[in-house]
């Protein structure tokens, strides 16, 4: 792992696109232009973990499921329990605490993963949460960060979904998922394309290679 580490960018994954090298990682402490998914802004503040890691081989929606589980284990590495919302996102009590962005860079993706960790405050339209919020530690990032490449080069090594099935909150929920239109079903599963097994209100089943859960409500 070769890690580069910057004060302030516009948004790593931009700047990683200079540096298409296998386990080539890029980290800022500040950035001007964060992306998220749907084409929002992610607030980029000092005391959070913002990255791009550079991976050549798995499409981008397994590697996503990997990078989202890898947090989920280094977060537990460091005493924090946290759930997986699909398709990456990290939550805990439905706060969200890491989002993921892959963009594709000719052979390369490059996974852009943004954790809440030492900062406090969040955006008003998503709640957030971080890992000084939950826990009233702080964390070294770099720490951190080399527990998540460490765990997420071993899970990518792996058959890994059954892992991820348990840290899964949306499995098992009924959910409606946002992809252009609106569907409403139960999660029975992701599949080893990374996509969501959804049974439909008919008793089909349906499966979804992206989306947004809008709502989420956990069967008992
Ligand atoms: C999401 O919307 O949930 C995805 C957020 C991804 C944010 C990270 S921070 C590091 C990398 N650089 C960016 O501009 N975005 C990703």
């Amino acid at each position: 792992m070769k890690i580069h580490h910057f004060k302030e960018v516009t948004s790593t994954n931009e700047v990683a696109r200079q540096y298409l090298e296998e386990g080539t990682v890029i980290m800022a402490d500040t950035q001007t232009r964060g992306r998220g998914r749907h084409a929002r802004e992610w607030h980029s503040p000092e005391g959070g973990l913002w990255c791009s890691l550079v991976v050549k081989h798995e499409p981008a929606p397994v590697l996503n499921l990997a990078a989202a589980l890898a947090i989920s284990k280094a977060f537990e590495h460091f005493g924090l329990l946290t759930r997986l919302k699909w398709p990456n996102d990290v939550h805990v009590d439905q706060r969200k605490i890491c989002g993921i962005l892959s963009e594709t860079e000719g052979d390369y993706i490059i996974v852009g993963v943004g954790v809440n960790l030492n900062n406090k405050e969040f955006p008003e339209d998503i709640p957030g949460t971080s890992y000084v919020t939950e826990t009233g530690n702080v964390v070294d990032r770099m720490e951190f960060l080399e527990k998540f490449v460490e765990t997420f080069n071993a899970v990518i090594q792996d058959d890994f979904l059954t892992e991820y099935r348990k840290y899964s909150s949306t499995i098992g929920s009924t959910v409606i998922v946002k992809n252009g239109r609106e569907i409403t079903g139960t999660a029975v599963d992701v599949d080893e394309k990374g996509r969501l097994i959804l049974r439909l209100e008919n008793g089909k089943e349906m499966k979804i290679y992206s989306g947004e859960i809008l709502r989420l409500h956990q069967l008992q």
